[in-house]
């Protein structure tokens, strides 16, 4: 990738993400493989991945429901979105379902306000969102992981 950008330290965001669709999370190990191909410090990339909503250090679900809350998002009914899938998955805010499946997060504008509610579900938006298309959502993925 490093190429394709004026300085190496511009491939770090796309970089980060390939990392992470790969592995599952941003581990110790990706980040020093990561800082040293790019020459930057791992605290330069930690830095980074503090900053974006997107990336984790941490294992997330297979399928991981962020949940926008702010103010589009809010006066339309977020706060009910965000707690009928923490009841739907059985799981709190930036929790993991036991079997791996899913994470449920609370996050910051996605820019979908135009149709919000809104929700995102790894690189799949999900807009004008009610429980009932969330549960049928929800099960889609749950359907299409073969578990
Ligand atoms: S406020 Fe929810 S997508 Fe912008």
């Amino acid at each position: 990738m490093v190429p394709h950008y004026p300085t190496k330290r511009s491939a770090l965001v796309p970089t980060l993400l390939y990392a992470q669709d790969e592995v599952g999370f941003l581990s110790d190990e990706v980040i020093g493989e990561i800082a040293g191909r790019l020459d930057l410090t791992e605290l330069e990339v930690r830095n980074v991945i503090s900053y974006y909503s997107m990336l984790t250090t941490k294992p997330r679900g297979k399928f991981n429901v962020q949940v926008c809350t702010n103010i589009s998002c809010l006066v339309r009914g977020a706060e009910d979105i965000l707690r009928h899938c923490s009841k739907r998955l059985g799981v709190p805010n930036k929790g993991t379902t036991p079997d791996g499946l899913f994470s449920l997060e609370e996050v910051e504008c996605i820019g979908a306000c135009s149709w919000a509610p809104a929700a995102q579900v790894n690189y799949d938006f999900h807009e004008n969102l009610s429980v009932e298309k969330v549960d049928a959502i929800l099960e889609g993925y749950r359907r299409g992981s073969g578990i």
